[in-house]
């Protein structure tokens, strides 16, 4: 059974202020994108990567994975744009063998073997998916414009990360409608009817949108 990760990490990352694409902004010496690459490439769990990179930015990508010596990376594909269509452009490489794809983003680059395990593991007890998250702390309120709606029963809520693990047949198929609008796999995979779970994320899984999620990261590693 082979398992196929799908980086994306085509995002331009505009809240970060930065000159270049978030995946290749500094996190310590190497670019953001570094972390994750080689996190996934020394799993134990992943059999391949297909990277989705920013237009204009594919080659330095597999330069970076070369010098990294990340060997799993099979194509580096160019990204759309929204998250949604780098996802579905990166999973036309993965080959028709491969029986599950993980799917992350560069944007969260302290990905574990930990949870990769846990995200496979639900896969093996007969889910058609598989994301991390976290429990809700905060009250959270649905609100129309200033106005309060709702407050949601937070016991029934979580908060959910990357990575998502799903049977390769299942994702694909959930990629081939209309994914505008998806903020992640998962929903689409759910809105086919897929049976997705949620497995205890990491914290350190937060995503980096702004230059103080990236100091908050960069004091982790
Ligand atoms: O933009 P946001 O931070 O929500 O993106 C989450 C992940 O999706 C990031 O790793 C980013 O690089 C990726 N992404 C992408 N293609 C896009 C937009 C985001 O691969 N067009």
């Amino acid at each position: 059974m082979s398992v196929w990760a799908v980086l994306a990490a085509a995002g331009s990352g505009e809240r970060l202020g930065a000159d270049r694409p978030k995946a290749f902004v500094r996190l310590g010496d190497l670019p953001l994108l570094a972390e994750s690459l080689e996190r996934l490439d020394a799993s134990d769990w992943i059999d391949a990567i297909v990277v989705a990179a920013p237009p204009g930015w594919e080659e330095p990508a597999i330069l970076l994975a070369e010098e990294l010596g990340c060997s799993k990376v099979s194509s580096c594909v160019t990204g759309g744009a929204t998250r949604a269509e780098s996802v579905r452009l990166a999973l036309a490489e993965v080959p028709e063998e491969a029986a599950v794809v993980v799917v992350h983003d560069a944007a969260r680059p302290l990905v574990s073997e930990a949870v990769i395990e846990r995200v496979l593991a639900a896969l093996n007890q007969g889910w058609d998916g598989a994301v991390s998250g976290l429990p809700v702390s905060d009250t959270v309120k649905r609100v129309e414009g200033d106005a309060v709606v709702e407050t949601l029963d937070r016991e029934q809520l979580r908060v959910v990360q990357t990575p998502q693990a799903f049977v390769a047949d299942v994702l694909r198929a959930a990629y081939a409608g209309d994914v505008a609008g998806a903020t992640d796999c998962a929903s689409l995979v759910e809105a086919r009817g897929g049976r997705v779970t949620v497995v205890a994320g990491d914290p350190r899984l937060a995503k980096i949108t702004d230059a103080e999620d990236l100091e908050r990261v960069a004091a982790l590693l």
